[in-house]
């Protein structure tokens, strides 16, 4: 995969991605990570990339030509998707993490100060992501957060493949405890079953915790979750009233 990002501080993005998991993958070849500063293409005088809003009001808005022309610049006619980072789009959840990381290329444009030119929305960008319900000062942040859940779902990026598909949400469902050595820390002991070795309970207690720590702290995710007809009469005896998805696998 190849991700390019526009931007008008490129250097934030060099800690997050020279650490730890996006590290290796570049490593390993599996993303190539280009930014680009924007300012780059600017092309009066004092290079500026925004300015002031028609109509006036507070805040600089972000120039169209310098976006338009870095963008144009390295995609060439390249139809991959482009993406702005805005508080507006549409919000983040796994299945749009996966949904990106399915594409060979993929572009991030991060916006800055009150906002960006329209036209930048209307004909240049082909999709607009929030990470969510807040404001940030910028989209810097917002595609470190994406990339970052990108490429962990690559091919090859974690080296033990399975753990994508078992975080939470990858099931719909949030992941329960986990625990490693010391056995006893300050008195607190790790669950038995989990040392028993009888390799079916630890999976089937391992589920049970998953759907009832979903149940307590996000119930609405319940309602889209793969569930046996065994697991959803559970819930309701653990007090859920709310819907099951029809695709439930009914056993
Ligand atoms: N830029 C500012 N706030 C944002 C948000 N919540 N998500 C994505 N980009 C943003």
């Amino acid at each position: 995969m190849r991700i390019d990002i526009f931007s008008i501080f490129p250097e934030m993005f060099s800690g997050p991605f020279g650490a730890s998991i996006i590290k290796r993958a570049i490593e390993r070849g599996l993303v190539e990570i280009h930014t680009h500063n924007i300012r780059d293409w600017a092309t009066d005088k004092h290079q500026m990339t925004d300015d002031t809003p028609y109509g006036g009001g507070g805040g600089m808005i972000m120039k169209p030509e310098p976006i338009f022309a870095a963008v144009e610049a390295i995609r060439g006619d390249d139809p991959c998707p482009v993406i702005l980072l805005s508080p507006q789009g549409r919000v983040l959840d796994q299945q749009v993490v996966a949904e990106l990381a399915a594409h060979e290329r993929l572009m991030f444009v991060c916006g800055r100060y009150e906002g960006v030119d329209e036209r930048v929305r209307q004909h240049l960008v082909t999709d607009e992501i929030s990470i969510g319900d807040y404001v940030l000062s910028g989209g810097e942040l917002a595609a470190m957060v994406i990339v970052d859940a990108v490429v962990r779902l690559l091919p090859g990026a974690l080296g033990h493949e399975l753990a994508a598909a078992e975080d939470s949400h990858a099931t719909a469902l949030l992941e329960g405890p986990h625990y490693t050595r010391p056995l006893v820390f300050r008195g607190w002991e790790v669950p038995a079953i989990l040392r028993s070795g009888h390799h079916a309970q630890v999976a089937a207690w391992r589920r049970r915790q998953s759907l009832q720590r979903t149940l307590e702290r996000r119930p609405d995710l319940l309602a889209t979750a793969s569930l046996s007809a065994e697991e959803r009469a559970w819930l309701r005896s653990q007090g859920y009233t709310g819907p099951f998805a029809h695709d439930s696998n009914d056993t």
